[in-house]
């Protein structure tokens, strides 16, 4: 089977092509490397010892995603390419609308002119938006509260209106991330963010090697069990795992489109995740606490159990080795890939 995996340079990505890879499946990376470096797919390469082909490409380059097409036999699509960092996103909302959104509208065309009608897709919990009770079942309401969550929200729909009409041979997935933190075992591929990190992990992370001064913990004042806030976080390998379990799910021939949570199915406080991560590493994070980040919610963690039942799937890693791994990965390379 041969995957085309769009994004795959990125930080989920990468590690979703090693498992791809290490399943025995042949993998096709596009990405323009706007937020990822080549040098991850070479790791990539040296962590299974297997090849996979890159094209330095844009998604919304329609050409040139037929030609992509044109000289590789796709049997399905792990879309991972897009924007994601929430408050940049209401700053240039339409850039993520047109990356985001009109990027995957041209990659679906592309698809169905080649007659691959595969697609696994990146969504995330952020669709389920500021009201939904905990655990997020697939079944809420969703009502996203940002641009970036709107994306995700808008390529949902139009991926599940594609496998409405009539005929459709559409077989969509459209997973639904937690936090995804950690790194491979091996230390060699993690998150690299760009500038500051938005996300928690990598923060501490950095904040651990000496980059950054001292955390911020966003509020401790939230109706949780320590007052900060809590999330569901999910070991990027248990992530990319999911994506291999997903793909082998739309090898069977029924068309239409199916939904799934992909996170632990648990919470941990900032502070819980500060103290792992110390333990991990044996160094002493500093942080202060500052007023809550807007938009941020107390609490919220997946119910994964559909997860389990359909895709034979679930999050198998501890918080202990997401910080361990975080932190060989962190520790190896303290300046990301450069
Ligand atoms: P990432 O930024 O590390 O990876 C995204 C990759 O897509 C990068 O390599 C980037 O260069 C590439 N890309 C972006 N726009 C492109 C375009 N137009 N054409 C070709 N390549 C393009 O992000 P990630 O953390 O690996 O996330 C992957 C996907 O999962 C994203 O769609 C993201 O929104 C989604 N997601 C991430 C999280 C998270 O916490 N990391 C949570 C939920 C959902
Ligand atoms: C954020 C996004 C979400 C996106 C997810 C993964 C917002 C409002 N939400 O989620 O849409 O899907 O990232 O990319 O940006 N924290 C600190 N100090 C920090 C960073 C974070 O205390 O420096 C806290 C936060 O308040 C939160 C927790 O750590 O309680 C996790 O934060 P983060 O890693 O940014 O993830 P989310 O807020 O869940």
């Amino acid at each position: 089977m041969a995957v085309l995996v769009t994004g795959g340079a990125g930080y989920i990505g990468s590690h979703t092509c090693v498992e791809l890879l290490e399943a025995g499946m042949d993998v096709v990376v596009v990405d323009n490397f706007c937020n990822s470096k080549p040098e991850a797919l070479r790791r990539v390469e040296e962590i299974t010892g297997k090849a996979l082909v890159t094209c330095d490409l844009d998604i919304r380059d329609r050409e040139g995603l037929r030609k992509v097409f044109a000289s590789h036999q796709i049997d399905a699509v792990i879309h991972f390419a897009g924007l994601k960092a929430v408050g940049e996103s209401s700053q240039m909302p339409l850039a993520y609308y047109d990356n985001n959104v009109s990027g995957t509208v041209a990659l679906a065309e592309v698809m169905a002119e080649f007659a691959c009608f595969k697609i696994v897709f990146s969504s995330s919990a952020t669709v389920y938006g500021p009201d939904a009770p905990v655990p997020y079942i697939e079944t809420l309401a969703t009502g996203p509260c940002n641009v970036y969550g709107r994306t995700k929200h808008m390529v949902e729909d139009i991926l599940r209106d594609a496998c409405g009409i009539p005929e459709s041979q559409w077989q969509v997935s459209l997973l639904r991330y937690f936090n995804p933190i950690g790194a491979h075992e091996s230390g060699k591929i993690g998150e690299d963010p760009q500038g500051i990190p938005n996300n928690l992990m990598p923060y501490i992370a950095q904040v651990a090697v000496g980059k950054l001064k001292s955390l911020n913990v966003f509020g401790d004042d939230y109706p949780t069990v320590d007052g900060t806030g809590v999330r569901d976080y999910i070991h990027v390998v248990d992530l990319a795992k999911g994506h291999v379990q997903a793909v082998r799910k739309l090898d069977k021939p029924d068309p239409g489109c199916n939904i799934y949570n992909l996170g632990a199915g648990r919470g941990y406080s900032v502070l819980e995740v500060v103290k792992a991560f110390e333990q991990a590493s044996g160094i002493t994070i500093p942080y202060e606490i500052a007023p809550r980040r807007a938009g941020d919610l107390a609490e919220f963690y997946a119910d994964a159990s559909l997860a389990k039942d359909e895709l034979d799937w679930e999050a198998e890693l501890t918080i202990e080795r997401m910080v361990a791994d975080t932190w060989r990965w962190q520790s190896n390379n303290p300046k990301g890939y450069e």
